[in-house]
């Protein structure tokens, strides 16, 4: 019987520290919630989580959205291919410089020839460029694919085809 009382006081005096501290980091908040606006703090954009439910893509490449400008890779690579030969394609995120700083950069992009991985490089927010190049050879037409991760906007995909000349 009077483990039974104990248990219970126990649990009042548990549930009144609960509901006391929720209270005073109501209060704590509240002072916080002040300072912040009188500091000028206008608040944040929610960034749309559906960018981190799949791959984006550009939706309609003559009419770009400003994100899509921002992360969708650029793929370059010169006029003329020739098979067996080695060329340069250059990644650049994107037609619109994507920023680079600690809170919002791009952090890795990926080269693929079709299906195969041929090349991964990974960005610091203190790099000025989200630009890399490799180079790699051909020896038929194949898909080249770019994806370029953000942390805050997810993965951005470019595919570019491309068909190599016969060597001479
Ligand atoms: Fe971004």
């Amino acid at each position: 019987m009077m483990k039974k009382a104990c248990r219970r006081r126990e649990f009042l005096i548990g549930g009144t520290l609960a509901v006391g501290g929720t209270m005073l980091a109501g209060r704590v908040l509240g002072a916080t919630e002040s300072a912040v606006k009188a500091a000028g703090f206008k608040g944040f954009t929610q960034v749309d989580p559906g960018l981190f439910a799949g791959i984006n893509r550009v939706a309609n490449p003559e009419g770009k959205s400003i994100l899509e400008k921002k992360h969708a890779p650029l793929i370059d690579i010169p006029a003329k291919i020739v098979a067996g030969q080695a060329f340069a394609v250059t990644l650049t995120m994107g037609e619109i410089a994507h920023p680079m700083g600690a809170t919002h950069y791009i952090q890795n992009v990926d080269l693929l020839v079709g299906n195969e991985p041929a090349g991964h490089v990974e960005f610091r927010p203190e790099v000025a460029t989200a630009k890399a190049m490799l180079y790699i050879r051909l020896d038929k037409p194949v898909t080249l694919v770019a994806r370029a991760y953000c942390n805050l906007h997810g993965l951005w995909e470019t595919r570019l085809e491309v068909a190599p000349v016969p060597s001479a």
